[in-house]
């Protein structure tokens, strides 16, 4: 239990210290499509490229998943949403439900036993917790990018800031 509080305190910590900025509008996922814990939800998001972007700003659309990461309480909190985009050379991650099929190459490249589904980018193999889009394994120089989810209202969840260096490194 201790551990688990000091995990949640880690993850909650590292939210913490990412940049934020809103998204061009929240995107709002019901609750009905979020009911079953470590199940995606696939939504997308537009956002706007920042001043200091390459290409700055520019309307951006990016492609999300939102994961319900304990049973019953709908708070913020309960939910993680992150971009499918891989950071370490932009391919599109899958949402692995079940760890146990992954590829015994990839489990290796892990190390360790993983409890809840992971998001795998086939490219080169990166693998990232469903819990908060950390890096696993893999090349991927970081963790998935992500969104926040900023409340649960009116039968939905909604998502309504993304990482800035998303809208930087695009
Ligand atoms: S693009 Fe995802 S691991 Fe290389």
């Amino acid at each position: 239990m201790l551990m688990l509080a000091g995990v949640g305190r880690r993850v909650w910590a590292q939210a913490l210290s990412l940049r934020f900025r809103p998204l061009a509008r929240p995107v709002m996922v019901p609750l009905d499509d979020l009911v079953t814990p470590w199940r995606a939800r696939q939504f997308v998001a537009d956002g706007v490229t920042l001043p200091s972007a390459a290409t700055p700003n520019q309307p951006i659309r990016f492609t999300g998943m939102v994961v319900r990461t304990a049973a019953g309480d709908n708070q913020p909190e309960t939910f993680t949403a992150v971009c499918v985009r891989c950071p370490h050379e932009g391919c599109d991650v899958e949402f692995v439900p079940d760890p146990a099929s992954l590829p015994q190459d990839v489990k290796n490249e892990i190390g360790r036993p993983v409890a809840h589904a992971v998001y795998l980018c086939q490219c080169h193999n990166s693998t990232f917790k469903s819990e908060d889009g950390t890096r696993l394994s893999g090349p991927a120089p970081r963790g998935l990018y992500r969104f926040r989810v900023t409340s649960v209202k009116d039968a939905a969840v909604e998502i309504a800031e993304v990482e800035e260096d998303l809208l930087l490194f695009v």
